[in-house]
């Protein structure tokens, strides 16, 4: 049993395929087996509950194949979740699911007025918020959690186009840290511009610089529940990295939801109850 439990919102993706191309890995025209996009998924899926944490499903609606990532459903804080507003109308009809799915499950829905991913760019990492910018959520949206939750928020520019997404290329280790302490990060620096590099250096000086060979893998799409960290067996480098600082790996091949753009991070958003 974890002694950090978690709960999670997952999706699983009946409906998974590739028919637009929203990101650099999504090429329509190249098959996909929406079966084995299931089984995989359902590895991750028995990896949570196997380490003791709580699964909650909301259901995949046909038409909307990207729902399956549901880090862009939505950021929880408290039992309150700010809802998603895509950038590209193919995932636009997804924000009125998530919310209405927070709504029927007790949590306080707050609506957007800005452009945002969710998870897929703000993660908490101890008392603040690492907010994404550059490909999907909009500047303005950093300044909206930051005044909905009352947190600070480090704003961070994403300048390579196959990690459009902070989950991406950034990965918080330690989701839950005593008061002051600071939590471990892991990042992939090429992901980022100069300014920001400099503001992880400063903040997170014990970070773990993931190379750029496990970050083309997705190896930074990853979770944690501060014990055990879920990860691509591709990313040889970094599993070795969180060995090291103590973390148990935990490797899971989602091989077949890449194909979307999307790894075991994008597939997993965290329920703050
Ligand atoms: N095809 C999806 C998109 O481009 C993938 C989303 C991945 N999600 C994430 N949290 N990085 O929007």
């Amino acid at each position: 049993m974890a002694l950090n439990r978690r709960t999670y919102l997952m999706s699983r993706p009946d409906h998974f395929t590739v028919s637009y191309s929203i990101n650099p890995w999504m090429h329509p025209a190249d098959p996909t087996d929406t079966a084995r996009a299931v089984a995989q998924w359902q590895k991750l899926y028995d990896a949570y509950i196997a380490l003791g944490h709580e699964v909650e499903l909301i259901e995949q609606a046909p038409g909307l194949p990207d729902m399956v990532y549901t880090a862009n459903g939505g950021f929880v804080i408290d039992g309150r979740a700010y809802i998603p507003k895509f950038r590209y109308a193919e995932r636009q009809p997804e924000s009125a699911l998530f919310a209405d799915w927070f709504r029927d499950n007790g949590y306080e829905v707050l609506e957007p007025e800005y452009t945002n991913e969710g998870e897929g760019d703000f993660l908490l990492a101890g008392e603040r918020i690492l907010a994404g910018r550059g490909f999907r959520s909009a500047d303005d949206s950093h300044r909206e959690i930051a005044d909905l939750f009352g947190r600070e928020v480090l704003s961070l520019t994403l300048v390579d186009p196959r990690f459009y997404h902070l989950d991406t290329a950034l990965s918080v280790l330690d989701p839950v840290v005593a008061p002051g302490a600071e939590p471990t990060i892991a990042y992939l620096p090429g992901a980022f511009d100069d300014a920001s590099r400099e503001v992880l250096e400063e903040h997170f000086p014990n970070a773990i610089r993931v190379s750029d060979e496990d970050g083309s893998v997705f190896g930074l799409n990853s979770a944690s529940d501060g014990e055990n960290v879920f990860l691509s067996p591709r990313a040889t480098g970094f599993i070795a990295q969180v060995a090291e600082r103590g973390y148990t790996p935990v490797t899971v091949d989602l091989s077949e939801l890449l194909l979307g753009g999307g790894g075991i991070k994008c597939c997993t958003l965290e329920l703050r109850k």
